[in-house]
């Protein structure tokens, strides 16, 4: 049997970081949407009792990658005693704050409940996600949703937010464990999440634009003055918002109409290696 799982790239219209846990990790308040930038995952039985991992991307790592980790896991917990090859056809980039390595892991936790008829519950997934990333747990269902804890906590929100999206890619990468040791809880920018969320559900897109922010976008600036760059080009053309998404260095536009999204690529793809336009989920 063969599994094909669509793994979708996902922007944060909110981010606000709430507080340091004891355990290191941060309490987050953050409001996610997929967009059509999608990876693929495909799962097929093998013959052999092993886990065989092969990627489109050459520089994805055989064994240490979240793909990978999540069949192991798995393959673990249940004592699956069968074997099984995965493909993944990469076009989300990497280190860009799209949740692409999320969204693979995700899609491989699907891809196996079907391949192995698991039977898993939402809850399982989730607790399987937990185990990769905190990120993992909202790539389970994806879509719109209102996440907090370390990430753990997924609300979906009912909402219509229809939009163009252009994502710029900047030619270097961010690793998340990189800025959150330089947040200051007491000095960070907080963003009104709970807004962001009543927007959303109202259809407001005004009151959206408005409330839309992210915590971490100061932090990746100083450490990164080009996301700067890229927000102040995307606004100058004609985008009714322009931000970071997660902790960088990827920046989004946010435009009502085509011809607005298409200024937006124009303005920024003679700086940015990777544009991609594209529509919310
Ligand atoms: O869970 P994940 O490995 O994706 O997190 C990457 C890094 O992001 C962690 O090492 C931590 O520094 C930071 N993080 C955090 N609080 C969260 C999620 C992530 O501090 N809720």
């Amino acid at each position: 049997m063969t599994v094909i799982e669509r793994a979708p790239a996902k922007i944060n219209l909110g981010l606000d970081v709430m507080g340091k846990r004891t355990d290191g990790y941060h309490d987050l308040s953050m409001v996610m949407m997929s967009v059509d930038l999608c990876d693929y995952i495909t799962a097929e039985d093998l013959d052999e009792d092993i886990i065989q991992f092969e990627s489109d991307c050459p520089k994805m790592p055989i064994q240490n990658n979240d793909v990978y980790k999540v069949a192991q896991l798995i393959k673990k917990e249940f004592n699956i005693q069968r074997g099984v090859f995965l493909h993944l056809t990469k076009k989300i980039p990497v280190c860009a704050g799209m949740g692409g390595g999320s969204s693979d892991a995700a899609a491989t936790i699907r891809a196996l409940n079907t391949l192995w008829n698991l039977n898993l519950s939402y809850q399982d997934m989730i607790r399987i996600g937990m185990e990769i990333g905190s990120d993992v747990p909202y790539c389970i269902q994806a879509g719109c949703a209102h996440i907090r804890g370390k990430g753990e906590i997924v609300q979906p929100i009912v909402g219509h937010l229809s939009s163009w999206v252009v994502l710029a890619k900047p030619h270097f990468g961010i690793s998340t464990r990189t800025v959150f040791p330089s947040i200051d809880c007491q000095e960070i920018s907080r963003v009104d999440i709970e807004s962001i969320v009543k927007a959303l559900e109202e259809d407001d897109y005004q009151k959206l634009l408005r409330k839309m922010g992210n915590s971490l976008e100061d932090i990746s600036i100083a450490k990164k003055p080009f996301i700067q760059k890229i927000k102040d080009k995307m606004m100058q053309s004609g985008a009714d918002i322009a931000m970071m998404t997660g902790s960088g260095p990827s920046v989004f536009a946010l435009c009502k109409t085509e011809k607005q999204a298409n200024r937006v690529v124009n303005s920024v793809k003679g700086f940015c290696k990777e544009v991609y336009k594209v529509r919310t989920l």
